[in-house]
């Protein structure tokens, strides 16, 4: 099985792009809605809540788990695969979603300044300047933390007008920094939800990249490369939907954003938590 985790509905924007690409296997979905968001609180609860999460999916019988958010990913992903991993499930693995957008973004020919939105916290930590810095020194990154997004796409408020001044505030404070940036990384998963209302608040010359489609091509790569890793996932094509705050809502919601039926499993955390 593949485990997917994130704060809450954002990682089904990725999910939905890797089940697309990759129908055959098994995937396990967790979001953790009781307790979003992620992306303003400090390093060590973040981390915390996600070493819990990736727990639960590996004793569910993941042998990868995608850390589908960013915010978890900038501040939680390394410790785990550097310290809970090789001491608890040596074999298996856990990857992010910024090694493999930053890469996306310094391998592109046509991106030369690139605007990343993002959590407080992803832009505290600066994993994108670092990142993207690393593999093309070239191409210039502007951040701008958004904080108000999560919480509007976690309360369905995705056609709200006040979503649409709010998010038209995060792009002029972003624009106002560099007018020529060339392309904008939505690099909080929860985002691609607000896909419409971002494209028609930014000029149409410039690209929008999602991390959706970028994961999945970067992941199927990935398996191609790791047949230790592959030959220990099942393929049955099932799903599995699980969240730690109210069901109906998580199905109402996820129908929108995963684009088909959900029937979600009430889960908690905390509770089971060994470590
Ligand atoms: N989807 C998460 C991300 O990619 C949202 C973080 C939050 O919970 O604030 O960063």
């Amino acid at each position: 099985m593949i485990g997917f985790f994130d704060s809450g509905f954002g990682g089904l924007t990725v999910l939905k792009h890797v089940v697309k690409a990759m129908p055959e296997y098994n995937y396990l979905y967790l979001g953790d809605n009781a307790r979003v968001p992620y992306g303003n609180r400090s390093e060590w609860i973040i981390y915390e809540f996600t070493l819990q999460a990736v727990d639960y999916l590996f004793k569910e019988g993941c042998h990868l788990v995608i850390i589908a958010c960013n915010t978890a990913s900038a501040n939680a992903l390394r410790k785990i695969q550097q310290e809970y991993l090789p001491q608890n499930f040596p074999r298996r693995r856990v990857l992010g979603v910024i090694r493999p957008s930053a890469e996306e973004v310094a391998e592109s020919t046509s991106v030369h300044k690139v605007g990343v939105l993002a959590t407080e916290s992803v832009v505290a930590a600066r994993s994108y300047i670092i990142e993207i810095r690393n593999q093309n020194p070239e191409v210039q990154v502007f951040q701008q933390a958004c904080p108000m997004l999560v919480p509007l796409i976690e309360a369905g408020e995705r056609d709200w007008i006040g979503t649409d001044m709010i998010v038209k505030r995060y792009l002029g404070e972003l624009f106002a920094e560099d007018g020529d940036i060339d392309a904008i990384l939505l690099a909080c998963t929860h985002y691609p939800i607000l896909y419409d209302v971002f494209r028609r608040n930014i000029r149409p010359d410039v690209a929008i990249l999602e991390q959706g489609p970028i994961v999945a091509k970067r992941l199927k790569d990935y398996l191609s490369r790791h047949p230790e890793i592959e030959s220990n996932l099942q393929k049955r094509g099932m799903r599995v939907f699980l969240s730690t705050d109210k069901t109906e809502k998580f199905d109402k919601l996820a129908r929108i954003f995963y684009g088909e039926p959900v029937s979600s499993k009430l889960v908690s955390l905390e509770s089971i938590c060994t470590i």
